[in-house]
């Protein structure tokens, strides 16, 4: 039998062991921590200016993958999130440079009629992309100028279904010489003001002939006026119906703005996104397609322009036919598309 000397020695190793494990398991976490950081920074290209810097970044990179871990390993929804560029900004820092939408003073009860309100037989799935109407997944970098993006993408789309060419628009062109209504480059605009603009511009030029820059710059007339698009206007859908806007989309891709501001929406990576989200409009994108999953949950094909790494290749499946009329995110309260 033990003496109580031998026991407590034995209680006291053990719990100095577990302790050593504790503070060792620790220890590797933060070392772990730390390269993975490291890891991500290089797979990034990422270069912080000084050793303080790269402290406070690897602080919120953590927090940031602790938030990412916990929300895969709950399982709770279906999509999932990943540890993407985005990693280590702090949600209000990816907010302020990557949105862009001014949806402040616009009303969104917008009832007019628009072409496709009757629209009555729609196929059940519609990919824009498998009709060549959509250009390749691109980049607005630290600009929030997100509305030039989904107006251009709109365009892209109603001129491929006209004319049979996909041509990639020059979405700097808006950035440096829209001023009309909200639209203020990088700081932010509307996507029915650049229609407005491209129509009284008379037409759009290429990306190839005026290249993005992701900053404010001075607008250079002689290439403005180098049309290789033009539209005749623009129509809104009806607000806050899901059923406007899916007999929208199934006839060209449609300029969508929603609600981006939530932390899983920043480090979305797959499946179809269900929120939380708000419906304060502050995003604006392109519904290019919708379908079902395979066991039968209802998506809208959402192109965005924050480059490939995010999400799906750079797109987002959103949930469709949700109970409140603006859809998820509000994706249907302020959806318009250019007409030619
Ligand atoms: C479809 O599957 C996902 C998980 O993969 C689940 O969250 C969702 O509720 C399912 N939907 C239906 C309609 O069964
Ligand atoms: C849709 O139908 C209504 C009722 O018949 C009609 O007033 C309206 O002009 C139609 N809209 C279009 C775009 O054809």
């Amino acid at each position: 039998m033990a003496s109580n000397y031998q026991l407590s020695l034995y209680l006291g190793f053990f719990i100095l062991s577990i302790c050593a494990t504790q503070s060792l398991g620790r220890k590797l976490q933060e070392t772990s921590m730390s390269e993975m950081h490291e890891q991500w920074m290089a797979q990034h290209g990422r270069v912080y200016k000084d050793v303080i810097e790269k402290a406070q970044r690897l602080k919120i990179f953590k927090e940031n993958v602790e938030f990412i871990e916990s929300f895969n390993n709950a399982g709770e929804k279906p999509y999932k999130l990943s540890t993407n560029e985005f990693a280590d900004l702090t949600n209000e820092e990816f907010r302020a440079s990557r949105n862009g939408f001014r949806a402040s003073g616009v009303s969104t009860t917008r009832t007019t009629s628009f072409m496709y309100e009757n629209v009555t037989a729609v196929p059940s799935t519609m990919d824009w992309r498998k009709k060549g109407a959509v250009t390749p997944i691109k980049n607005q970098g630290e600009c929030g100028c997100c509305w030039a993006f989904s107006a251009v993408a709109a365009t892209e789309g109603i001129t491929q279904i006209k004319t049979g060419k996909l041509i990639s628009l020059s979405e700097q062109e808006l950035v440096d010489c829209d001023t009309s209504g909200e639209d203020q480059g990088c700081g932010g605009g509307l996507m029915d003001d650049a229609f407005d603009f491209i129509k009284h511009n008379r037409g759009l030029t290429t990306e190839a002939n005026y290249p993005y820059t992701g900053e404010d710059g001075t607008c250079n007339r002689k290439k403005s006026t180098n049309h290789a698009a033009d539209i005749n206007g623009h129509e809104d859908v009806t607000a806050n119906s899901e059923e406007a806007l899916l007999n929208a989309v199934a006839n060209q891709p449609v300029s969508v703005a929603i609600d981006a501001s939530g932390s899983a929406f920043q480090f979305y990576s797959s499946g179809v996104f269900t929120g939380d989200c708000g419906t304060e409009l502050d995003h604006g994108v392109t519904a290019v397609g919708y379908g079902a999953t395979s066991n039968g949950t209802k998506y809208w094909l959402v192109k965005n322009s924050w480059g490939t790494g995010w999400g799906e290749e750079g797109y987002i499946r959103m949930q469709r036919d949700v109970d409140s009329a603006e859809g998820i995110c509000g994706i249907a309260m302020m959806a318009s598309y250019p007409t030619a």
